[in-house]
């Protein structure tokens, strides 16, 4: 069966977007810093399923690469769906990306849309996702899914490229944990350039 994966950069204070995100400032207030790890180094790294490449440190290539091979489909909330605007139809990865939401946009939903517009929750979007990962990891991509998944039990790993920025306010990963403490078995370290890569099992 799929693990579900949470990958996101993030400041070091917890944040994976600044303050005032929205689809005219993507990132919020200076939530970019969280990526200028992208291109802090001299090794080119490909986002699987677009033309996008970063320049990065060995390190960090070395074990994002291995990671972003190992994840199949992607579930994401509205807003970070909303702010990417869809990326242009091309969502990181390649694969079919299960958004949860409230409504469904009627724009988006066609026969070669890669999107799946889940309303009845955050247990339907991940029994679906993994239903099509054909065994590779599901990417839960954005901080309010990922905080339903850990309480209703259904992440398995978080990778926190942490980013040594302080944003002070924005959009928090680790708020809203209703079912809080949760254990971590620390799964990895890597000190890339401008990235520190944490990568951690929920035990449940
Ligand atoms: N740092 C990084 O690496 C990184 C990566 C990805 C994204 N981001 C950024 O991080 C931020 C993430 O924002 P976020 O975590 O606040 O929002 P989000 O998870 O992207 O979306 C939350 C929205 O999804 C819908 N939703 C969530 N749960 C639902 C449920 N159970 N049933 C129905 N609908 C549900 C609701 O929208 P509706 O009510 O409108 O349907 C809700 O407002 C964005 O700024 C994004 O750009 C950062």
């Amino acid at each position: 069966m799929s693990k579900t994966v949470f990958e996101n950069s993030i400041s070091l204070d917890g944040y994976v977007a600044g303050p005032n995100d929205n689809p005219e400032n993507g990132m919020g207030d200076g939530g970019m810093r969280l990526f200028e790890w992208y291109q802090a180094g001299d090794v080119d790294m490909p986002l699987p399923g677009t033309d996008m490449a970063f320049k990065v440190s060995q390190a960090s290539a070395d074990f994002m690469q291995a990671e972003w091979a190992n994840l199949g489909v992607m579930v994401v909330g509205r807003r970070t769906f909303d702010i990417a605007h869809g990326w242009g139809g091309y969502p990181p990865g390649g694969g079919r990306c299960f958004v949860v939401t409230h409504t469904v946009p009627p724009e988006w939903v066609n026969d070669d849309s890669p999107f799946t517009f889940v309303t009845d929750g955050i247990e339907s979007a991940v029994r679906q996702a993994k239903q099509v990962a054909d065994g590779k990891a599901v990417s839960i991509t954005s901080a309010n899914i990922a905080q339903q998944c850990l309480s209703a039990g259904l992440l398995d790993e978080l990778i926190l490229n942490v980013s040594p920025t302080l944003l002070g306010a924005g959009v928090r990963l680790f708020d809203h944990l209703g079912s809080a403490p949760f254990e971590l078995e620390q799964l990895a370290v890597v000190e890339g350039i401008g990235v520190t890569h944490l990568k951690y099992r929920v035990i449940y």
